[in-house]
């Protein structure tokens, strides 16, 4: 079986959506979402940018669209060559996930079209597609190309003022609607066939179609080098598209393809798991590398990825506590690098969650639940549209999930520890610890020297029951946060006088004390028969099935949570919660207390999320739950082979790629079947390989050391690479 690749076969207008994000190809810079090349709107086609945002009117501000620079129709005999107009069409799309290359094979009649297209991942700028052509009839072929900006955009348009230039390269340059950045793109082809050319202006674009007599049995190849720049990037950004694609021109195609393939092969070398035993898990595990290695920052050293990655425009673009929790982990053990690039755009965007504190009223910093450009919320009051009455409903992801702070500092702490890096907390780390630290302070329901402090009016990772009070997870991450910026001074004990200045610049000294008094306070957990209770009155609630709940549905894509939504009367839950908790604080429970806690929540537990197999699936393996773990594992590292997933919220397509899957696949891997854990600085294996494995290889790397962890069903090591 084949495990580096997936392919699809048949022409699937039901699944373009789903396509494109399968089937995409992203550098980090950008992502080409999985269409043909002659994709017209109506097929979701983009090329989406990382950290480039627009809002245009009041809608949701979401990242931009490049201008298509990769498009290319071909015609034969002046008949355009559609998918949709061949009954009998041959068609094929694949994604090699080991380089990151797409690759379509259709047979039009007339002809026979391949492609590998790629965003390359050593010049993140560059885009790259080579078509093949085999010439099945004698006549008259012509191919569109060209720069193009009628675009698909989920709440656009965003490219304004476009202009566009002819030559050896075209090139376009628009500008965004709110804020004037440029966007440019260029595309230069080179053909090793004759042809006639002319240039066109249509689609809102510059196009050069290149004419050719050809013939029974000639096989063309045509190479389109594109690439796309902004003046986020530096001052001249259609010149540096225009060099950008014109170099790549002259070095050709093959050299192009060889620098992307090995860097590939370097990014694998560094993270690359190995399943034996099951080609399958192989297959998902490699999937699951390939879409969050793709999406990886690394042509920065101070940006995060967006909860669908780049795979299109949905969740707005924004960062999520999906960062921390769920990509960092693998990169913090495989490329530290990208885990610091990961935290950095959080202390860059220190200044953000500071002003969110203030606007509600706090103190510190109160990270965005949806965190843009500089740290601006994009988590709107409305985030869900009822499907009875198409109303905005009103939300409260972006005023209480405060869980957010806690988790950025568990990160910033995990970095460090895992790392032994400690520049990160010198560098703006320490004191996001200390200002999310701050903000509980002040976002205590209750007066601080109290016997036990209360958080009321919250979220926690289930999102279905809003506005509750002392959610476990979240007054677990407050404790821990608050512990973590006490922690700092024992980190800093060489260097106190630092320190010190730090909390006097902060005028943190009188917080100091108070945190000092109140971590220990925090309103304990609160169980029954073992079981924790997920936040206060939640026993109470109406303790029916999951199929009970979802027979009571009116229509399938109604959202279950909210005031009115069926799940919020209920003990059926969104996604792990306490769980979660078990989970990213594994010394703080003891098996029985997991086994417990598992069994109780599993079975109300909708999945309603990609982020909650993952954490149940590490769990399971820790209490010996092993085909359970086997089977959601393998649903988390598949999903985005299926294509699975919500893809509403309400009336809301929330479709997409799934990193936070992508990176639980690989927690599970390696924190659940190796049971990786770090404990008092030292690696340790608590491996529980499940039947369907014969040996599993995880390369990671701690402490600035390369090693290789090896289970099988003899025992497991960690070894020195
Ligand atoms: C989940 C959140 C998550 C977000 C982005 C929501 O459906 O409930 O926990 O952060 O999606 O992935």
């Amino acid at each position: 079986m084949e495990t580096w690749s997936l392919t699809k076969s048949g022409y699937d207008p039901s699944a373009f959506a789903a396509d494109g994000n399968r089937f995409l190809s992203a550098n980090g810079y950008m992502g080409v979402r999985g269409t043909v090349e002659e994709a017209d709107k109506t097929q979701f086609p983009a090329i989406t940018l990382a950290g480039v945002y627009d809002q245009y009117q009041d809608k949701w501000r979401e990242p931009v669209n490049a201008p298509n620079c990769l498009f290319a129709q071909l015609s034969m005999n002046g008949q355009a060559l559609t998918l949709s107009d061949l009954s009998k069409s041959e068609h094929s799309v694949s994604i090699d996930y080991r380089h990151g290359i797409y690759q379509r094979d259709t047979d039009f009649g007339p002809v026979r079209l391949k492609s590998q297209r790629f965003a390359s991942l050593d010049r993140c700028h560059l885009l790259l597609d080579r078509l093949s052509i085999e010439v099945k009839e004698d006549g008259e072929l012509e191919i569109l190309t060209g720069v193009f900006c009628d675009l698909w955009d989920i709440n656009g348009p965003h490219l304004f003022d476009q202009s566009f230039e002819q030559g050896k390269a075209i090139s376009c340059r628009a500008r965004t609607g709110e804020k004037g950045i440029v966007v440019a793109a260029a595309q230069c082809a080179k053909a090793d066939f004759e042809y006639a050319e002319r240039f066109v202006h249509i689609k809102d674009g510059l196009g050069r179609i290149l004419k050719s007599k050809v013939r029974k049995g000639d096989s063309l190849t045509l190479d389109i080098f594109a690439s796309v720049y902004t003046s986020l990037d530096g001052a001249e950004p259609v010149q540096a598209a225009k060099e950008e694609c014109l170099q790549a021109h002259a070095r050709g195609f093959e050299s192009c393809l060889k620098a992307h393939c090995d860097a590939w092969e370097s990014v694998w070398a560094r993270s690359e798991i190995k399943m034996e035993g099951d080609p399958a898990a192989q297959l998902a595990i490699h999937a699951s590398q390939y879409h969050l290695n793709c999406v990886a920052p690394r042509h920065a050293d101070n940006m995060s990825i967006p909860a669908r990655g780049l795979s299109g425009q949905t969740y707005k673009g924004a960062i999520f506590w999906d960062s921390e929790m769920f990509f960092f982990p693998m990169f913090v053990y495989t490329q530290p690098e990208i885990a610091k690039s990961l935290l950095r755009y959080r202390t860059e965007t220190l200044g953000g969650a500071l002003v969110k504190a203030r606007e509600y009223g706090y103190r510190g910093a109160y990270y965005a639940w949806e965190s843009q450009e500089g740290g601006k919320e994009g988590c709107t009051n409305f985030n869900v549209v009822d499907v009875f009455t198409h109303r905005p409903v009103r939300t409260y992801f972006r005023d209480k999930q405060i869980h957010i702070s806690g988790d950025i500092a568990y990160a910033l702490r995990s970095y460090y520890e895992i790392t032994g890096d400690r520049t990160l907390l010198e560098e703006g780390g320490a004191e996001v610890i200390l200002e999310c630290a701050r903000f509980y302070l002040s976002r205590a329901n209750c007066r601080l020297d109290a016997d036990e402090v209360d958080y009321d009016d919250v979220i926690g990772p289930d999102e279905y029951h809003e506005r509750v009070s002392n959610n476990a997870f979240t007054n677990q991450m407050i404790r821990y946060c608050m512990e973590s910026a006490l922690k700092l001074r024992d980190i800093f004990n060489d260097r106190l006088e630092w320190f010190d200045a730090l909390l006097e610049r902060l005028r943190f000294m009188e917080d100091w004390r108070l945190l000092e008094k109140t971590c220990k306070r925090i309103r304990q957990m609160r169980r029954r028969e073992g079981v924790i209770e997920q936040f206060d009155g939640y026993f109470d609630l109406e303790d029916c099935s999951l199929a009970d709940v979802r027979a009571r549905l009116v229509d399938p894509r109604e959202y279950w949570g909210g005031d009115h939504g069926v799940a919020g009367t209920t003990q059926i839950i969104k996604q792990a919660d306490v769980i979660a908790m078990m989970a990213l604080f594994p010394e703080s429970f003891d098996d029985g207390e997991v086994a417990k806690n598992w069994a109780y929540y599993e079975p109300r537990t909708e999945h309603g999320s990609s982020l909650s197999a993952c954490m149940y699936a590490l769990t399971a393996c820790r209490v010996g739950r092993l085909d359970e773990a086997w089977e959601l594992f393998m649903r988390t590292a598949t999903i985005d082979i299926e294509g699975g997933g919500k893809e509403w919220a309400g009336e809301i397509y929330i479709g997409g790629t799934h990193p936070a899957s992508n990176g639980g696949a690989w927690m599970i891997a390696a924190l659940g079947f190796a049971g990786l854990r770090l404990q008092n600085g030292r690696l340790e294996l608590h491996p529980h390989l499940p039947r369907q494995l014969t040996r599993l290889v995880i390369p990671i790397s701690f402490r600035g050391q390369k090693q290789i962890i090896e289970v099988s069903p003899d025992g497991a090591v960690i070894r020195n690479a």
